[in-house]
């Protein structure tokens, strides 16, 4: 075969496993978090490994305590591992300088904080304007794609209610659209439906389905709730500071109930 030859079979056999093999997004290597106190050292992750790929929906399921905020703290450079990288498209954050850091939490991750952290005095639109605010976007700019994304998550109608006053499930709303607004490409929540009734749950659930899905995003949510865990892609368990692969089977899941209850 001539060169050229090779080179175009190369290029199509490089193309070819490009489109089967998809991006990895987001990958942790060997990352380790201790908390070190008065009474000792308190190890949270001791080493945890994982990737994430372009458009997957995943989860992670473990009890109370077993360092899933934590991780996802990580993951998100909001805190930093006492060892081990995460990479986000191949590029570890670790190198990343000050500004960088502050692009990638800004930019390329919509954060979902567990406990949701809204401005309670301002309005649900000034809150999902915010983002775009911090990072130098003009008011009526922001303002006008915060109403967009009001309307996304069906809140358009309580845009102007302070967001002290919004029910549990719309406060939920309101975070996503605010942790969305910035058009990011991972979506990482924290315990989304964390303190909502089944039913409100279910919907804000399937909201984030919805819009994982017509974004295009990469996302990952930590949850208590095994019966959604279970209808995302796939399901890791974190348990003794480790991540590891789960079945469907709530059983085999840490801190599973055998009664099936979701907490
Ligand atoms: N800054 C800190 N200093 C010391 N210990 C901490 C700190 N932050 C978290 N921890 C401890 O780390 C452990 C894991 O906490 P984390 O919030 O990550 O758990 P979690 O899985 O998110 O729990 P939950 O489901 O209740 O939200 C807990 O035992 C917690 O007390
Ligand atoms: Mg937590």
């Amino acid at each position: 075969m001539s060169e050229a030859a090779t080179a175009r079979g190369g290029s199509t056999a490089a193309a070819v496993a490009g489109a089967v093999s998809p991006r990895v997004v987001l990958e942790a290597r060997h990352l380790r978090k201790v908390y070190r106190s008065h009474a000792g050292e308190l190890v949270i992750l001791s080493d945890v490994n994982f990737t994430l790929t372009e458009g997957e929906i995943a989860a992670i399921v473990a009890p109370s305590g077993a360092g899933k905020s934590t991780l996802l703290h990580l993951l998100a450079a909001l805190d930093t591992p006492t060892n081990g990288t995460v990479y986000f498209s191949a590029k570890p954050l670790e190198v990343s300088d000050d500004a960088a850091l502050a692009s990638y939490r800004n930019r390329a991750v919509g954060f979902v904080w567990q406990r949701h952290h809204l401005l309670p005095d301002f309005s649900a639109a000034e809150n999902v304007a915010l983002p775009l605010l911090i990072r130098g976007e003009r008011l009526d700019e922001a303002l006008r794609r915060s109403h967009e994304w009001l309307a996304q998550v069906g809140l358009a109608e309580r845009a102007s209610h302070r967001a002290g006053e919004l029910s549990g499930g719309e406060q939920r709303r309101v975070a996503i659209a605010r942790a969305l607004v910035t058009g990011p490409s991972l979506l990482q929540a924290d315990e989304p439906t964390g303190d909502l009734d089944e039913q409100n749950a279910v919907a804000v659930f399937g909201l984030i389905e919805r819009l994982h899905r017509a974004h295009r995003l990469t996302s990952l949510i930590a949850t208590h709730n095994h019966a959604l865990a279970a209808r995302c892609d796939r399901v890791m368990g974190l348990e003794h500071g480790v991540l590891r692969p789960v079945g469907r089977r709530e059983a085999d899941w840490p801190g599973a109930n055998p009664e099936g209850e979701a907490s």
